[in-house]
């Protein structure tokens, strides 16, 4: 097989960039180890920027969201025994974040992929990233019927996501990998009850922290710091009932209840690998960056790659130059480098951290007390929860009413 773009991986990172080459008259395949049923019901991200709000909608595949996703105007921190909103519209100007899970935003770019005839081979194995510094390089893989195959390409995209194979297909003297490993991870469930509350509550409790967030009027995520290390078999339903109870309710309020339909424990990293490109292979999303999810910013920063490399693409192919291209590595890590300190903050001041020393407790307090009573630190924290500003210099006419 021949394509001008072989895309390794179909989460929001690939299904993303084979959606804009398409719309640039740009060929594309996407392989992808799981299948589509498992890559379609895999609950992740909830929180959508704006930016990519704006991206979704201008390229077509934001009408089920705009339709079914749920916007908000703000968050509230919950410390000692008080909440307090931090108000997105009035600190940015106006600027909102949607709720809408992940595994709908890939639906609805499968969908739009497969409705364009687009190619994604799903439950592929053996991937290997060959040739990767020549001008032609190929992906050998399986295919799902135990038959092996070969795409030649001119560019490879890695979006395979931490675990996948590309970010190990670039030399190790080439690569600098950065990371920090905290000491707490995430129960996330899934539950039948109201709505708790019109916005998503961070709550700050010396048993931990917790998130409450939504999904639908009648299904809900909420999330418990827990030890990374922990079996997710140790916690009943009622167990994590009464843990969110503790460090939620609050006088006269107390977290409606209902039954848990899935629970599962993650671990919490913040990694950037240095570069994202090698030869003809580009990184893009989790394959290069992890963020803790705390800030929300993960499936953002996949897409804002991908309007990068998107972008180096279609000038490549139209003006036959590779500027875009050449500064990939150096623009996207300018935004990941605001988004690693932005997740990193926000985790390090909710989370309960037992390696902290009293004065390190005593500065977190201090923090939570600093951003939700002076307007600065607020705006602060509203810009970048809310996002940076895509940088779009060859969609400017594409998206200029955007
Ligand atoms: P992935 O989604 O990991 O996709 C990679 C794909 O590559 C997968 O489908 C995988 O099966 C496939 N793959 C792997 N290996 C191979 C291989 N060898 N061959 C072929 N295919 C392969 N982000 C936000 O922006 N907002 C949030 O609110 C948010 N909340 C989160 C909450 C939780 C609990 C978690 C865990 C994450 C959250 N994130 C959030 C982060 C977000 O989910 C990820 O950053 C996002 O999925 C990254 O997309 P991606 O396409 O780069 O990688
Ligand atoms: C979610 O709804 O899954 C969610 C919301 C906010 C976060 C992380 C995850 O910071």
């Amino acid at each position: 097989m021949r394509t001008q773009v072989g895309i390794i991986g179909a989460g929001p990172a690939g299904l993303m960039l084979s959606h804009l080459l398409h719309l640039q008259g740009i060929e594309s395949i996407i392989i992808e180890s799981r299948s589509r049923q498992e890559i379609e019901g895999t609950i992740r991200a909830g929180v959508l920027e704006q930016g990519t709000v704006d991206l979704l909608n201008a390229t077509g595949v934001g009408e089920r969201m705009m339709r079914e996703g749920h916007v908000h105007e703000g968050i509230e921190l919950q410390f000692n025994g008080n909440r307090h909103r931090i108000d997105f519209a009035e600190l940015t100007g106006g600027k909102q974040i949607m709720v809408y899970p992940q595994h709908e935003v890939i639906k609805d770019l499968v969908a739009a992929r497969l409705k364009a005839n687009g190619t994604i081979f799903f439950n592929v194995s053996d991937v290997k990233l060959v040739n990767i510094e020549s001008a032609q390089p190929t992906i050998e893989y399986t295919n799902e019927f135990g038959e092996p195959q070969v795409i030649e390409c001119d560019f490879i995209a890695g979006c395979d996501g931490f675990h996948g194979p590309s970010r190990q297909s670039i030399p190790k003297s080439k690569r600098v990998e950065k990371q920090q490993i905290y000491p707490f991870g995430w129960l996330g469930i899934i539950a039948e009850t109201p709505q708790v509350n019109p916005e998503l509550i961070y709550a700050h409790h010396e048993r931990g922290f917790a998130l409450l967030s939504t999904r639908t009027p009648s299904i809900q995520r909420h999330y418990l710091q827990v030890d990374p290390k922990d079996d997710i078999t140790n916690w009943s339903d009622d167990r994590i009932w009464s843990e969110l109870h503790a460090r939620v309710d609050l006088e006269g309020w107390t977290l409606p209840q209902g039954p848990i339909i899935q629970k599962n424990i993650v671990s919490m990293r913040s990694f950037v690998c240095e570069t994202m490109q090698y030869g003809r292979l580009y990184l893009a999303g989790d394959a290069a960056h992890i963020v803790p999810p705390t800030g929300a910013k993960g499936l953002n920063l996949a897409v804002a790659d991908i309007l990068v490399l998107s972008q180096g693409i279609r000038e490549f192919y139209e003006q036959g130059n590779q500027n875009i291209l050449q500064k990939y590595s150096e623009t996207c890590l300018k935004r990941i480098w605001r988004a690693q300190r932005f997740s990193w903050w926000m985790t390090t001041i909710l989370h309960t951290n037992q390696n902290h020393s009293p004065f390190e407790y005593g500065i977190q307090l201090t923090e939570l007390d600093n951003v939700t009573s002076s307007p600065n630190a607020a705006a602060n924290l509203a810009e970048n929860y809310i996002g940076l500003p895509f940088e779009l210099p060859l969609y400017k006419h594409e998206l200029s009413q955007k």
